[in-house]
């Protein structure tokens, strides 16, 4: 590499944000375990590996401690940085939570292993971000607070480029772009990344999905415009709904030049490692063909990846494959009257879900979800857009919407978890896993407490019925 050549970083994906778009986050730690050596050698800037659904997902289907399967990472990268997706004031689960366990969570993450916290907030309201930026200076943590790229005649140029030095005054350590659902077209992105790097003296993150088939093309624009980190997959778990694919951008930025620091021999490798585990579950049908191609309606409906494969195992269940194009085709009406929030957990579930419920109840509203209700009434903060008054009247009647930050009027938490499952608790941090998702946690204690002591805890409850339902 010669001396002038600009760099550009990978991030990998492979183990979170891959898997999560492509196979629904069903990889286990063991399927995981044999690669990450090769992976901690490959000379990424960072292996995003934690968070987003992942979490909720090791315990409730793969009967997996997630704080477990992040030391054991810990262990096993010992030169790479190790990186998880942190959804602002919603921690990973779907509401809104109050500050201590922001902070709780985010200085556990960080002493189990995380180096970097990649922070948004699914409405881009900054007030929803400002605990975490604290919490992770104080865990000497590296705050990456991150912009949801979305498209609506309120998300302009301006708007990202303003958020993005609000996010810089805050205290930011670099910025990311996310584009949860493939919208960045090459000329979009580099006019997006160059604005932002200019208004902006932090390092640059660009995160897209390859739903619309455009990813590739928006990196390359992005890197040209100056970014200096790219999202990528190795490609057995790349394109589709998820990234781009880690050997094919490493290969074509290495020609133009820039040096990437990556070993393609440790890419090939990892290729080879998750091409059979690729294999698998596109034979058990985990992995949908349909979340594989090019669908440039994505443009229109603005659906990302994870999205996507949830809603075609959902329908699936409910019997009502037939309904895809129709549910498809309520979510941007959904979305404008919801005041055009970006799609993007949690409100991308929210999105979806009140979009299914408007199709199959064959009435707008007439069902109308308790997630949806406390979105009209502010509680997840401020939208890009007012709602309605008309919407809000058919959502939450006459009830007026607070405007403070959602977090400002919610109590304590952490105290009454840790009391509620004391006989469970092995370790600090399930107190945390117990406040995030209390049933999924509960379920997942009774089994790891089956599995050590051999008695069967659902007998236990039905005698003692002392634990929540
Ligand atoms: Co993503």
């Amino acid at each position: 590499m010669n001396g002038n050549a600009k760099t550009i970083r990978f991030m990998d994906t492979t183990i979170r944000d891959g898997q999560q778009s492509l196979i629904a986050t069903r990889m286990k730690l063991e399927e995981m375990l044999p690669i990450l050596e090769t992976m901690d050698n490959a000379g990424f800037h960072s292996v995003e590996c934690w968070g987003g659904a992942t979490f909720d997902s090791a315990m409730r289907f793969l009967k997996e401690d997630p704080w477990e399967r992040l030391r054991t990472f810990r262990r096993h990268f010992k030169k790479t940085k190790l990186q998880m997706l942190f959804r602002g004031q919603n921690v990973l689960g779907y509401k809104c939570y109050p500050d201590d366990v922001v902070e709780g969570f985010i200085r556990k993450a960080v002493e189990n292993g995380i180096d970097i916290l990649r922070i948004f907030d699914a409405l881009n309201d900054i007030r929803n971000i400002e605990s975490s930026v604290r919490a992770v200076k104080k865990s000497n943590g590296h705050a990456q607070l991150c912009i949801c790229y979305t498209l609506s005649e309120v998300h302009t140029i301006e708007y990202f480029v303003n958020l993005a030095k609000s996010m810089a005054d805050m205290g930011a350590d670099s910025i990311a772009v996310k584009d949860m659902a493939g919208l960045l077209t090459p000329a979009a992105t580099y006019t997006l990344v160059g604005e932002i790097k200019k208004a902006v003296n932090l390092p640059l993150a660009i995160h897209s999905h390859y739903t619309s088939g455009m990813a590739s093309m928006a990196y390359l624009k992005a890197v040209e415009a100056g970014a200096d980190i790219i999202d990528t997959a190795a490609s057995p778990f790349a394109l589709g709904t998820s990234q781009p694919a880690t050997e094919v951008m490493a290969e074509a930025l290495r020609e133009f030049g820039y040096d990437t620091g990556l070993k393609m021999e440790n890419l090939i490798a990892m290729a080879d490692y998750f091409r059979p585990l690729r294999e698998k579950a596109l034979k058990s049908g985990l992995m949908d063909t349909k979340v594989l191609a090019v669908d440039v309606e994505m443009l229109k409906y603005q659906v990302p990846g994870g999205m996507l494969s949830n809603m075609v195992s959902q329908l699936k269940e409910l019997k009502a494959e037939d309904k895809y194009a129709e549910v498809l085709a309520e979510i941007p009406r959904v979305r404008a009257d919801l005041g055009y929030p970006p799609l993007v957990t949690p409100s991308s579930q929210l999105v979806g879900t009140q979009a299914t419920m408007n199709v199959i109840s064959g009435e707008r509203y007439k069902v109308v979800t308790k997630e949806t209700k406390e979105f009209a009434r502010g509680m997840y903060g401020q939208t890009p857009a007012p709602i309605s008054e008309e919407i809000t009247e058919k959502i939450i009647g006459g009830e007026k919407p607070i405007t403070v930050p959602p977090a400002t009027l919610l109590e304590p938490m952490l105290g009454k978890a840790a009391s509620e499952i004391k006989e469970y608790t092995e370790q600090e941090e399930d107190v945390l896993s117990y406040a995030l998702f209390p049933q999924v946690a509960l379920d997942f204690f009774k089994h790891r407490y089956t599995l050590k002591y051999g008695i069967d805890t659902t007998l236990t409850d039905k005698e003692n019925p002392v634990y929540p339902a």
